[in-house]
């Protein structure tokens, strides 16, 4: 029982610091694709939007020609949608 606890935790630990990684990569990908055609501030100015804002948003910005998968579309969007203002890795 102890060591299913054991294996249990670690696939949690495994699984959290999966999830801060793909936070991290995201973080990476809005600076590389989101600060082609204006300043990243732009973006960072409208963080606390909610999630229908940027779904909409990153879509338009897709459309415009952002460089990115269509498929990170709306995992960015999420992830924008999640970031408090003034908060966000890439607006510092
Ligand atoms: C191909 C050029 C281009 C790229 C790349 C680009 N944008 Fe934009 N962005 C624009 C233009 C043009 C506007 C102004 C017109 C508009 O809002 O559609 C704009 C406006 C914005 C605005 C202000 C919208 C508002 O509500 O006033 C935000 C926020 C924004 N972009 C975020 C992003 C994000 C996030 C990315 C990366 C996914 C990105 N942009 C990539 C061209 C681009």
């Amino acid at each position: 029982m102890r060591r299913l606890l054991c294996i249990l935790s670690s696939l949690l630990l495994v699984a959290a610091l999966a999830v801060a990684a793909g936070a991290q990569d995201m973080g990476a990908k809005v600076s590389s694709a989101c600060g082609a055609c204006h300043a990243l501030g732009r973006t960072c100015a409208k963080l606390g939007g909610n999630q229908a804002y940027w779904l909409s948003t990153v879509q338009r910005m897709y459309d415009n020609g952002a460089q990115m998968a269509g498929s990170e579309v709306g995992p960015m969007a999420a992830y924008l949608a999640g970031l408090a203002p003034g908060k966000a890795p890439f607006c510092k």
